[in-house]
């Protein structure tokens, strides 16, 4: 230590609030996001909010803050970053009382791919999983790229938050100041007291609300003129004649040859014959084939409708059908109705959706999938 006991406070409350609470809720997502299954996406989507809010908030504060977290007294010139670097390789401790240029570059980085992990999650769960305001407004395979990257992004955050705590310690070390205790009491030795210039701007402040306003605006225009998720309503003719078996499928659960491969089998189905006329028939698989997976946006549509062939038009038989089943017994298909009744188990069948909060909870099925 200095000998020095003078300390002044460097971190205000808001930006300790911030750091600690962020750790948290980056350490709560990543964990729900990685080892548990998908029926806590609610509740990681939910701590993935909060952080929008929290960074959001932190970048106000880097213009309009106390000094030490102002976004323009960061010593982030190529010289600073240069002369700290050679610092660090000759051991040699030079003090800084706001961040260093190393640690700038490092919060800088930290900000910015934690921003990148939450727009490719907004993707993802609105392209993929069809939920949330923006659902009609992304397209599927957007989301399903934008949750690999959402995962990748995930694993760079943590490995640059490593790094950061490897930083701090060398620095604490180095410069034999206790770091990590500072962005908890928010203070340091006055000793090493040079004074920032307090440069706060609450033009730069308004101008990035603005910014930030006009670009969600446009982002909520867009999804109001795009259609909402493409999933065709089932007609009561259709339920009437295609219910009483088995449910009625949803018509984006199979492609448009399997549609037509069942039609061109009429009126044979499945070794039985359909005692149905030709007329109603007919009407039915026209509408059937006019909103086939090809013309929706859901993952049921991508992962089963899609991949389904003429030569075995089943549901069932699809890969994803069966991953997505195979822990389930016969007892619980038959407490169903069936592995046909998709209805039996799941709310939201009609709608073609299968959202994973949909899912019925049931003490025989496999309890991950429970959800909210
Ligand atoms: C008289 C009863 C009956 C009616 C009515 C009926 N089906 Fe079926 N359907 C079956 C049977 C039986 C199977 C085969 C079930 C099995 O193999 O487990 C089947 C299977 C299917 C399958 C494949 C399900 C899968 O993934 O394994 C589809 C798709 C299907 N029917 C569509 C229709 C459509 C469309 C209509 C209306 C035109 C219809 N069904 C009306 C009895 C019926
Ligand atoms: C006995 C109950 C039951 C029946 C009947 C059933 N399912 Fe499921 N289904 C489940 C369960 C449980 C899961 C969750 C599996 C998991 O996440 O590991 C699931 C998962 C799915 C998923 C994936 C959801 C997601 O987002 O991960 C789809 C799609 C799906 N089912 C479609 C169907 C269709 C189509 C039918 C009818 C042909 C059907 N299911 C019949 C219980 C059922």
């Amino acid at each position: 230590m200095s000998g020095d006991d003078i300390k002044i406070q460097v971190w205000d409350p808001f930006i300790r609030f911030f750091h600690w609470l962020s750790v948290l809720g980056v350490l709560i997502a990543a964990g729900t996001g990685f080892l548990l299954s998908d029926s806590w996406l609610g509740f990681h989507v939910a701590v993935g909010c909060a952080l929008a809010a929290l960074l959001t908030a932190r970048i106000f504060w880097g213009y309009v803050g106390s000094q030490y977290g102002l976004f323009s007294n960061f010593p982030l010139r190529r010289q600073e970053i240069l002369h700290h670097l050679l610092d660090l390789m000759l051991l040699r401790p030079r003090h800084y009382l706001g961040h260093t240029p190393l640690g700038s570059v490092m919060v800088v980085s930290l900000m910015t791919v934690m921003a990148f992990v939450i727009v490719t999650g907004i993707l993802a769960v609105s392209g993929e999983e069809k939920q949330g305001p923006l659902a009609g407004a992304i397209p599927y395979l957007v989301g399903h790229h934008a949750k690999l990257l959402h995962s990748l992004s995930t694993l760079a955050l943590l490995a640059l938050a490593a790094l950061h705590v490897a930083g701090v310690l060398a620095e604490s070390l180095l410069t034999r100041q206790n770091l990590p205790k500072a962005m908890i009491d928010g203070k340091k030795d006055a000793a090493f007291h040079i004074p920032y210039a307090a440069r706060r701007s609450w033009g730069q402040a308004a101008k990035r609300l603005g910014q930030a306003a006009i670009l969600g605006l446009a982002t909520a225009f867009l999804a109001l003129l795009l259609p909402a998720p493409p999933t065709a309503m089932l007609t009561p003719g259709y339920v009437r004649l295609c219910g009483s078996c088995h449910d009625p499928f949803h018509p984006s659960l199979l492609s448009r040859a399997a549609w037509q491969a069942i039609a061109g089998n009429l009126p044979v189905h499945f070794g039985k014959r359909l005692a149905l006329s030709p007329d109603e028939l007919g009407e039915i698989m026209g509408w059937l084939s006019a909103h086939a997976a090809e013309t929706a946006s859901t993952e049921p549509a991508f992962a089963i409708g899609s991949v389904s062939t003429p030569q075995t038009p089943r549901i069932t038989a699809t890969p994803f059908w069966k991953t997505k089943h195979q822990a389930i017994g016969d007892a619980d298909f038959l407490a169903a109705g069936g592995s046909l009744r998709c209805s039996g188990c799941h709310a939201d069948a009609a709608s073609g959706a299968f959202a994973d909060q949909a899912i019925e909870s049931r003490p025989g099925l496999p309890r991950a999938q429970s959800a909210f």
